[in-house]
């Protein structure tokens, strides 16, 4: 059987330890599509993941990277057919099914969406879990009523690879964004991407009443901890928060004030499980209304061979947007 390149994840000594491997599709898990790997991703989750920094990885030996994009080499499954384009993210993909970091990947059909028109396989990683969620959490807030003339909306971590698209996707809907960012030396690259205005870290005071000066009509948050906190207390009337990460911290410590006196809804976003048909109803708009015009700016191209080097990046807060894996072709 023909050997192709993965990268997996092991637990030697009870530390997790990705390396780089020679598989067949044997030794893959189950599934009924095998896809012809083009591109993968790099989102938080894989550094976790890949490092053992957070407990993510729920099935060892796994080859590692929640996302893929490709070409479908076979298929057991009438909905799919080889030279088919397509892409998988989330599920458990990465975490407890062999994942995106492969030339070859195997995957159940029912995880697959079809590479909708207007999107590339490139495109498709540029975005991947990170743009999926930055769409699904602006399709939650539009549901909330969210809308550019209600006022101010805020996104935190905003360097980061969800935060950088959700910025962008904004920008071009006609919102106000504010970013939020740790980093002094990218306000530029924030402001290409549409933010209108940049708060740096250092210089938020947070206070500390339960109620602080009403100042956003949504939030989109990829920090958690003292920052969604804040959120809470600083959000205008029927204020709708988007909650997605926890880069600063998974606790949160606020009171209810915010939620029965100023009517704040606190949406949890979740993208790895998302259900189908919503799943492809995102897709469509990240290929449509929402897809980043910007997308080149926000992604860098990293060859296979060199992906264990983003992880620390990410894990350190130094990453900037997206790091697409170039999978085919890059030895
Ligand atoms: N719920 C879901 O379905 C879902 C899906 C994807 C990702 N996520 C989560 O969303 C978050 C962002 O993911 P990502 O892939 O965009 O990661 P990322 O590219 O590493 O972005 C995270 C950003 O958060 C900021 N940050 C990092 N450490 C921080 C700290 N200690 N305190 C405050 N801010 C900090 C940094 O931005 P600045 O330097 O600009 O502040 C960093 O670039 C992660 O927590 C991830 O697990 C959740």
């Amino acid at each position: 059987m023909k050997k192709f390149s993965a990268y997996r994840i092991f637990e030697d000594n009870g530390k997790s330890a990705g390396r780089f491997v020679d598989l067949t599709l044997d030794d893959l898990d189950p599934g009924e599509v095998v896809i012809q790997a083009h591109y993968s991703s790099v989102n938080y989750k894989d550094a976790l993941a890949a490092t053992g920094a957070g407990k993510v990885i729920r099935r060892f030996p796994c080859v590692g990277g929640i996302d893929v994009s490709g070409v479908v080499a076979s298929s057991a499954d009438a909905r799919f057919r080889a030279g088919d384009a397509v892409l998988v993210t989330g599920y458990d993909m990465g975490v407890a099914h062999d994942g995106g970091y492969a030339e070859m990947v195997r995957v159940p059909a029912d995880w697959v969406v079809p590479l909708p028109q207007g999107l590339t396989l490139f495109d498709a990683m540029v975005l991947g879990t990170a743009g999926f969620t930055a769409g699904l959490a602006i399709h939650r807030l539009e549901q909330n009523e969210s809308r550019p003339e209600n006022g101010k909306v805020i996104v935190t971590g905003a360097t980061g690879g969800v935060s950088s698209l959700a910025i962008r996707m904004l920008s071009q809907l006609g919102y106000q964004v504010v970013a939020l960012t740790g980093k002094d030396a990218e306000h530029d690259y924030l402001k290409s991407l549409g933010a209108q205005e940049i708060i740096p870290r250092k210089d938020l005071v947070m206070g500390t009443r339960p109620l602080e000066k009403a100042q956003w009509a949504a939030a989109l948050d990829s920090v958690g901890g003292d920052t969604l906190a804040w959120l809470t207390r600083t959000m205008q009337q029927n204020g709708a928060i988007a909650s997605y990460g926890n880069a600063g911290g998974i606790e949160l410590h606020t009171t209810v004030l915010p939620f029965i006196l100023r009517g704040v809804r606190l949406l949890g976003i979740d993208s790895a499980a998302t259900a189908m048909p919503l799943r492809r109803l995102i897709w469509q708009r990240l290929a449509g209304d929402l897809k980043p015009d910007a997308s080149t700016q926000v992604a860098h191209v990293v060859p296979f061979a060199d992906l264990p080097q983003v992880f620390p990046l990410l894990l350190q807060g130094k990453q900037r947007g997206r790091a697409v894996i170039e999978i085919k072709d890059s030895h």
